[in-house]
């Protein structure tokens, strides 16, 4: 924890240094209000007006001086406190954005939520809790107890003599609670990524009708969770009543000593003022106490969290640009040399011995059932992932030698699970170049067939797309990612199943635009349906993970079987639909 605040204080170092300073000039003053207030009171008895004027006088200024401290320590605390969570978010961030997609599913998308969120909250309010008290009780403890002294040496030693008491005590309570509160900080978790799992797939819960398991799955989280908040809080409530009795124990015992005292000495030694101010201290001594339990308790909490943060701050991007990148894609070959593939170390090969040699301006179908690795194949070329064995060029050189920025650039992919971004048309399609002017938004969406739709729409290129694109249909949205694509003019394409929610015709429009403006773009289409690539240069056929067969359409016929099998399976289909 420690290791992460010094990282990410940056900035707010100074904000932080002055609350503490500031946190224990406050716990001195007050700590001399009631020895003040004694000497006002013994004032009042002896009737000395320069006296109780002076001590007055004396007792304003320290309530001011006590006032401006408290302010002053709570404005710079919020500086530091809420500068650190920005900080650390930025950060993770930051490092989040440089992860690659092993990266992402090694931590899952929700841990990785409740990371930034729940987690900085938590180191958050202990960081509060460390400059605000940590520094402040122990202050006020040893104060608190040299000033009872000058006042009564019996009455302290019988506070030293509590201490201890009271010490076992609380210890005893952090102890009971602690493994509590962790246990109800990872059910916490546990909730989170129910609750993001179900509302990212509402619509299939939805049209599952799942709702009452999904209901009931919630329910448990949420049960598991209130139990062990309960446990807890259970413990927690011993701890005022047991401190409480404390209290008045040492405050009874304290006026039965100081009585006795004042009694036998004549108030020479000990007089009223003096006892009231005595108790103060005490009840200062075992407050102080009392509040260097709970920082423990909540530093103890919040230590996983911060280790969870770490984790994701000290977590390697597995794909790194090379130390002397390459920046320039000279053309959209690309090679695949033996190439073997595996997500994960101990996980099966889901690539097998893939040799494959594509030209320039060759545009290539792959077809093959789910599962047979198209979208992993495809993964390997913009480098999303790295290959386990053998190796992938484009235009000759090995993707491990690019900027992968550059790479990227010039292999624009069209994911299967396609995403729009909440913004306008026009700005969604400016990811794929931030400088293309109006009319090159146009001409790619012109070779996308998605400029049909759009100008039905009342506002045009200036409509807004809702987040996740809910407001557009699957087919529309498919259409404005290709021509989101199409505007990095890249040297390969490739598209993943992108005109799976197009009708036959449309997509036929889309395919020959293509052949007819971008001949020398490398063009990969990976479709379930045969008519989206029997027009393809050659079309691949991959099952489980390797090359089954490769030709154009009629060679494929004649000597593939599971071309020719899912072929006449379409045909068959299209047949009967027609009929
Ligand atoms: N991110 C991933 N992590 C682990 N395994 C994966 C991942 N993505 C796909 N797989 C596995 O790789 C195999 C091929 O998947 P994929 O390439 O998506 O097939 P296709 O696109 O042909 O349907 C499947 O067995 C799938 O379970
Ligand atoms: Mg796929």
């Amino acid at each position: 924890m420690i290791r992460i605040i010094r990282h990410s204080l940056r900035e707010y170092k100074i904000p932080t240094i002055i609350t503490m300073i500031l946190v224990i000039f406050e716990g001195i003053l007050e700590c001399m209000i009631p020895f003040t207030i004694a000497q006002l009171i013994s004032s009042v008895r002896l009737s000395d007006m320069d006296s109780i004027r002076n001590y007055g006088l004396v007792l304003v200024l320290l309530a001011i001086a006590s006032l401006v401290c408290g302010a002053g320590s709570g404005m710079a605390s919020a500086d530091a406190v809420t500068g650190l969570s920005r900080n650390l978010r930025k950060d993770m961030f930051e490092r989040i954005q440089s992860f690659s997609f092993e990266n992402i599913d090694k931590f899952s998308t929700p841990s990785i939520v409740t990371r930034l969120t729940t987690d900085v909250m938590n180191v958050q309010q202990s960081f509060m809790m460390i400059i605000r008290m940590v520094m402040r009780a122990p202050v006020m403890i040893i104060f608190a107890t040299v000033m009872s002294f000058r006042i009564s040496r019996d009455i302290s030693m019988m506070f030293l003599g509590m201490i201890p008491f009271v010490a076992v005590m609380l210890f005893i309570i952090v102890r009971l609670v602690m493994p509590v509160f962790r246990r109800a900080f990872r059910k916490y978790d546990n909730l989170n990524a129910s609750v993001e799992e179900n509302i990212e797939g509402i619509r299939v819960v939805k049209t599952y009708v799942h709702e009452d398991l999904e209901e009931e799955k919630f329910k448990k989280a949420s049960h598991d969770m209130m139990a062990n908040f309960t446990t807890a809080e259970r413990i927690l409530a011993w701890n005022a009543p047991l401190l409480q009795l404390c209290i008045y124990t040492v405050i009874t015992a304290a006026l039965y000593i100081g009585a006795q005292t004042i009694i036998n000495s004549q108030g020479l030694t000990l007089n009223v003022g003096g006892i009231s101010s005595i108790v103060v201290y005490g009840m200062q001594i075992l407050m102080s106490l009392n509040i260097l339990s709970m920082v423990f308790t909540m530093i103890s909490m919040s230590m996983e969290s911060a280790e969870r943060i770490e984790e994701i701050l000290d977590e390697e991007p597995t794909i790194k640009n090379p130390a002397d990148p390459v920046l320039e894609v000279a053309d959209g070959s690309i090679d695949f040399d033996h190439v073997s593939f595996a997500y994960g170390k101990d996980s099966a090969e889901v690539l097998e011995d893939i040799d494959l040699h594509i030209h320039e301006g060759e545009t290539i179908g792959i077809v093959g059932g789910t599962g047979s690795s198209k979208t992993s194949l495809i993964s390997l070329i913009s480098r999303l992932y790295d290959v386990t064995g053998g190796s992938v060029k484009v235009g000759g050189r090995d993707v491990r030698d690019y900027d992968l920025d550059t790479l990227r650039r010039e292999v624009a992919v069209v994911l299967q699970k396609n995403v729009l971004f909440s913004g306008t048309i026009k700005e969604n399609l400016r990811w794929g170049d931030p400088d293309a002017t109006d009319e090159e938004l146009m001409e790619a969406c012109r070779l996308a067939r998605a400029d049909e739709f759009i100008s039905t729409f009342p506002d045009g290129y200036d409509t807004y797309i809702e987040q996740g694109g809910t407001n557009v249909s699957g087919g529309q949205k498919q259409r404005l990612c290709i021509a989101r694509a199409l505007l990095r003019k890249p040297k390969v394409l490739i598209l993943d199943d992108s005109t799976s929610a197009v009708d036959t015709y449309t997509d036929a429009c889309i395919r020959k635009a293509f052949r007819e403006s971008l001949p020398k773009t490398t063009k990969l289409i990976i479709a379930q349906r045969i008519s989206s690539v029997q027009d393809c240069d050659r079309i691949i056929v991959l099952d489980q993970g390797r090359i089954n067969g490769i030709g154009n359409h009629e060679e494929l016929l004649r000597s593939n079987t599971i071309y020719r099998e899912v072929f006449e399976s379409q045909q068959r289909k299209a047949v009967e639909e027609n009929a």
